[in-house]
């Protein structure tokens, strides 16, 4: 079984979370993508819809969805995303997309985090995945040095722009022992709009599809 059919089979298994009359926020990705792609066939369960990026916006668009603010439809539901990396607490990297701001908020706004991967993105620390790190241009010197102070190694993400307006920069090398320090740490940087690691707001349910099915993981 490929990485693709693993993440069709993460995507397929959340499904069943949502319920009828769901406020339901949608995350960005590969996996996501297979999820838009399936939700027309439950359309009825879903009272209203909100997408972490441009991306997710224009294919439940193309799917048929009118997709709302968060402004507007208050606290979710539930929010489904994919991840870089997950650890046994269900504490992520997230942003290879570079969606990692919208998606953290949604997170936050969400009263249930269902976070779908293929098996390979389980790790014991995380880490090995380049923590993304969304950043107002004007900072991204100051930041970068910060991050090798910190004994990262910061790679700009060349010709990405965010959603927002704003650069990434990719910090190779992290030692993430404490996942909460960390993430509070890098977010307290002026500059720093938000780190991709979600620790503070962890999933609460990870479904890791692999050769033999899907399993759950809790919070
Ligand atoms: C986007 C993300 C994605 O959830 C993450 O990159 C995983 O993507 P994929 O499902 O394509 O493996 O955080 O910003």
């Amino acid at each position: 079984m490929d990485a693709n059919d693993k993440k069709r089979n993460a995507a397929k298994a959340a499904l069943e979370f949502i319920e009828p009359g769901t406020i339901l926020g949608v995350g960005t990705g590969s996996t996501v993508n297979f999820l838009i792609e399936m939700l027309p066939g439950i359309r009825d369960r879903i009272d209203r819809l909100v997408s972490s990026s441009i991306a997710s916006t224009v294919l439940l668009e193309a799917n048929g969805f009118e997709v709302a603010t968060l402004n507007e439809t208050g606290d979710l539901d539930l929010y489904i995303d994919g991840a870089d990396e997950s650890n046994k607490r269900l504490e992520l990297i997230k942003g290879g997309g570079g969606a990692l701001t919208r998606e953290k908020v949604l997170a936050y706004a969400a009263r249930r985090f269902v976070c779908i991967v293929d098996d390979s993105k389980l790790v014991g620390m995380l880490g090995k995945f380049p923590v993304p790190i969304e950043v107002l241009p004007m900072a991204q010197e100051m930041v970068s040095r910060r991050m090798l102070k910190m004994r990262g190694q910061p790679i700009w993400r060349e010709g990405f722009v965010t959603d927002n307006g704003n650069h990434i920069l990719d910090v190779h090398d992290l030692q993430i022992s404490n996942p909460l320090e960390m993430e509070a740490r890098i977010n307290r940087i002026p500059g720093v709009v938000t780190v991709g690691i979600f620790a503070h707001r962890p999933a609460d349910i990870l479904l890791i599809a692999g050769d033999d099915g899907v399993r759950e993981m809790r919070n």
